[in-house]
């Protein structure tokens, strides 16, 4: 990869401070820097001692013998340990008065609300592990979800769990070519699904996507289908010997055989997540069972100060990192109240977050940037009408946060009082590696934070070494932590390449990065290309491999701009074959091909037409360049090698 490091350049830092209040850091888990910076030494110079103390209450079945393995590029966290992530987030609680406390109050679309109980969460993934079971799923399997925010789906990872099947969630608003990539790539023998989902106010056909991907896809056996809506809604076919009721089955499947947990090894594969790289093909991340279990128990009992009388919101959908690991895996192993929302944000108007806080009393918010950049531009007026007094901690993620929006989240939402916590992780990493704790640091708007424990960053120059404060580098983790990926499934070389080739023995995150004089860590945002459109993650290979299976395009490059709504928007550069006349009507056919090779959210925001891409000699497409095309910025430098210059300005030429 060519790394492109003048894209890094320092943010202008901010003066504000704001430091948690007094009583906030009384309350808090962690309450003193003292006792911060003692717990993060530990973690780098006695990790045995910290893990051991931190992961107490998880549930082993049998102890580690050795912490860690490291024969780089591959790590092993809990050797000999045996588990099952599912009892420590369900059964360790039935034992305690979180028992008839809410896990889950799940709050839909049209506005209904239901409460499961531990004890009843658990009953419903007893049943359906035992149902999984009686079909003849077993420890090893993998298990495809592809449904939307019920209950259902949090019941279905840990089902998954619980029998030792590895789940990998593909997100409902991928299409079925996406689904059908997914599941033939982790070669899934069961599918879970739900026959539709709300949308603002519409219906996302999901049974009729499933049914799509599944005309090639050799490995499936059986297919569970959760009735949402009812077929007057969400009219769905079952295929005789293929389809079977979710509820009808968990229903007569023996309950007792869903009971015994499935005891698996520390490093038994707890779940596969795609996320988009830098090649056309998304990557099958690859998480294990404690190591991943313990880093989002730890960051959520720490970054988000969990207690039992928190009613926690995160916006996330569970088919994103986010709400694998601070919807399910987080949250319930600290026994915590989720609530989970079903549909738009803006559904039946840009009140509904502040809507769903008041009615539920929500103490603790974790949403996007993307989100409250929509919010401002709907005025304060919406969250001005809500009770928002409930709240006392706000989280942020998924992309750098932009001064502006970080202090309308604080005025307007934390009214002042809540400290914000912007959080810094990935796909890769399985829980939050750069924050501040909410007790602890004093925040500053546009600055991430501080390393968590165990988690050991620095910014480094395309040489690896060190570089200054204040100066833009590379963002590398040195030494390798609990939840990080294993490997990308089936694709050892692809991960040691992808991870471990650029700064060789560190993990390499393709995010730009710089420390300010008080050591703060700025995440400017990805360096390779890879775009986070709207709080997507979008591989720019995937964008560009989707335009060229157009009949119509030769070749085509996507690039990112900055864009004040999204945080970048998708700019796609095609050159058509002979024959095909470019315009309105192309940019239509090619962005709707695009949302059906992909889905949706991945449709390009503009589509420029060329004759040709610049290139280098040796036939490379100059994407620096065409950055600075879409940005509208004059092309800035080394275009010696640009093959043919008249190409750049007629690319230019296209603003005019
Ligand atoms: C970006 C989402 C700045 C970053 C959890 C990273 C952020 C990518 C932040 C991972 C943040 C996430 N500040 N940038 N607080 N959080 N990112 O895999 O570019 O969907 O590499 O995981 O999001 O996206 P992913």
């Amino acid at each position: 990869m060519s790394i492109d490091t003048r894209a890094i350049e320092t943010h202008s830092t901010d003066n504000r401070r704001f430091k948690p209040s007094p009583e906030f850091s009384a309350r808090a888990r962690i309450g003193t820097l003292e006792r911060f910076n003692e717990m993060y030494r530990e973690s780098l110079d006695s990790p045995e001692t910290f893990y051991k103390r931190e992961t107490a209450e998880l549930v082993f079945r049998k102890p580690w013998s050795a912490l860690s393995e490291w024969k780089p590029p591959f790590a092993k966290w809990f050797l000999g340990a045996e588990l099952n992530a599912s009892e420590s987030c369900l059964d360790k609680h039935l034992k305690t008065a979180r028992r008839d406390a809410p896990a889950i109050v799940w709050e839909s679309e049209p506005g209904e609300t239901r409460t499961l109980t531990y004890a009843e969460l658990h009953a419903r993934v007893v049943e359906l592990a035992a149902a999984l079971r009686e079909l003849g799923a077993k420890k090893g399997d993998r298990i495809a979800i592809y449904m939307g925010m019920v209950p259902e789906v949090v019941v279905g990872m840990l089902a998954c769990a619980r029998i030792g099947a590895p789940h990998t969630v593909v997100f409902g608003g991928f299409a079925a070519e996406s689904l059908r990539d997914r599941i033939n790539d982790c070669q899934a023998r069961f599918v879970l699904t739900q026959d539709g989902a709300y949308r603002r106010g519409g219906v996302v056909p999901l049974k009729a996507t499933v049914d799509q991907a599944l005309e090639a896809t050799p490995t499936v056996e059986k297919v569970l289908v959760y009735r949402r809506l009812g077929q007057a809604l969400a009219p769905i076919t079952m295929k005789p010997g293929r389809d079977l009721d979710w509820v009808e089955t968990t229903k007569n499947a023996k309950a007792s055989l869903g009971e015994a947990p499935e005891i698996v090894d520390a490093e038994h594969p707890l779940f596969i997540l795609y996320t988009s790289g830098s090649t056309g093909k998304p990557k099958g991340v690859l998480h294990t069972t404690a190591g991943y279990l313990t880093g989002a128990h730890i960051t959520s009992k720490y970054v988000f100060d969990l207690r039992d009388d928190d009613v926690y919101f995160c916006t996330a959908d569970v088919g994103w990192v986010t709400g694998h690991s601070y919807i399910v895996y987080g949250p319930l192993s600290n026994g915590a109240t989720c609530l989970l929302y079903e549909g738009a944000p803006n559904f039946p108007d840009w009140g509904r977050f502040w809507n769903i806080i008041q009615k539920h009393k929500v103490t603790i918010l974790y949403t996007a940037p993307t989100a409250i950049r929509a919010f401002i531009r709907q005025g304060t007026e919406w969250p001005a009408k809500y009770d928002l007094s409930s709240l006392r901690l706000l989280g942020s993620v998924g992309e750098p946060i932009n001064p502006e929006a970080w202090m309308w989240y604080h005025e307007n939402i934390g009214r002042g009082r809540c400290p914000i916590v912007d959080t810094w992780w990935q796909t890769e990493t399985g829980s939050i590696m750069l924050t501040t704790l909410p007790g602890v640091h004093a925040t500053q708007p546009g600055a991430t934070g501080f390393p968590f424990f165990g988690v050991e960053p620095e910014v480094v120059g395309a040489d690896g070494k060190a570089v200054g404060k204040g100066q833009g580098g590379l963002l590398i983790l040195r030494r390798p932590w609990p939840s990080m990926l294993r490997t990308v499934w089936g694709d050892d070389a692809r991960y040691e390449k992808q991870y471990f080739s650029e700064i060789p023995g560190s993990y390499f995150t393709g995010d730009g990065a710089n420390v300010d004089a008080d050591g703060y860590y700025h995440v400017v945002g990805r360096i390779d290309d890879v775009l986070n459109v709207a709080g997507h993650r979008i591989g720019t290979a995937e964008i560009e491999s989707a335009l060229v299976s157009h009949r119509a395009v030769a070749e085509a490059a996507a690039v990112g701009r900055p864009d004040e709504l999204k945080g970048q928007a998708l700019v796609a550069f095609v050159t058509l074959k002979p024959g095909n006349e470019p315009g309105d009507a192309m940019k239509k056919a090619l962005a709707e091909h695009v949302a059906q090779e992909i889905g949706k959210f991945a449709r390009p925001d503009d589509i420029r037409f060329a004759e040709g891409l610049p290139k280098t000699r040796s036939g490379k497409i100059m994407r620096r360049l065409l950055k600075d095309v879409a940005a509208g910025r004059e092309a800035q430098g080394d275009i010696s090698t640009l093959e043919d210059l008249n190409v750049l300005a007629k690319l230019r030429g296209q603003d005019e």
